[in-house]
């Protein structure tokens, strides 16, 4: 067996990596409960030169070399097969400008479009994911402004990997290390509470989504 968690900030010791590392923890508790082995690899991806699909359209060439796969040789050449031959994928980005990450983006784009098929099924077989998203703004906001990026994403993570993702979403995070030191206008108080209080509830639930992947995977191979 074979989970992947891909962290898509830039900050290792941050929201995005802490909600990475539960769903890893989650994963190893799980497997250990069910005396199971499996390789858990978590892959940052500001650690990675690579950029997004170039629109080669190798993967689409009929009897070609590249058909399903992707040309491109960068730090993603090797590890693309490695995410399409996993059984489960964990991907986790803050929210940039109304979005995920510009690396999430362009990692998906290497992910998702050499399996995309024009009008047919996808060239995956049946993959469990997760998509993890944490952001400045309040749940409230979110929903009236956002639910349309998570749509998106999760449309075409089910359409290629053929399982409904798990969706987790995290609001009002806790931005700066000294809120005194930046500008800004949040109440920071108002913000210490949320990470004092609802994060740990937060880390839980992420926790939760990896012992419930690996029952999936382990159900799904029986
Ligand atoms: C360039 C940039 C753009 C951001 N844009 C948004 C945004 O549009 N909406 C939002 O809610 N938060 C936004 N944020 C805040 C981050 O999503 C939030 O602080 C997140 O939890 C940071 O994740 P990290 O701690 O893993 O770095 C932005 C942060 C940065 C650095």
């Amino acid at each position: 067996m074979k989970f992947y968690l891909i962290n898509g900030s830039n900050r290792r010791k941050f929201n995005t990596a802490k909600l990475i590392d539960a769903v890893a923890e989650g994963i190893t508790d799980e497997l250990d409960n069910q005396n199971k082995t499996a390789k858990v690899e978590i892959i940052d991806l500001y650690t990675l030169e690579y950029k997004g699909c170039k629109s080669c359209l190798h993967c689409k060439k009929i009897e070609g070399k590249y058909y399903g796969t992707c040309p491109i040789k960068d730090d993603l050449n090797e590890l693309l097969p490695k995410f399409w031959g996993a059984d489960a994928l964990i991907l986790g980005s803050p929210i940039y400008f109304r979005n995920v990450t510009g690396q999430m983006r362009c990692f998906l784009e290497r992910l998702l479009f050499p399996k995309y098929v024009y009008g047919g099924e996808s060239l995956s077989k049946p993959k469990h994911t997760a998509m993890i998203y944490d952001m400045n703004v309040s749940e409230e906001i979110s929903n009236e402004k956002y639910n349309h990026i998570y749509d998106n994403i999760e449309d075409f993570l089910e359409y290629t990997f053929k399982i409904k993702p798990y969706s987790l979403k995290v609001y009002d995070t806790y931005q700066f290390k000294d809120y005194s030191l930046y500008q800004h206008n949040f109440d920071e108080e108002a913000k210490r509470k949320q990470m004092e209080e609802q994060f740990p509830k937060d880390l839980e639930e992420a926790y939760n989504i990896g012992v419930q992947l690996v029952k999936d995977v382990i159900d799904a191979k029986n």
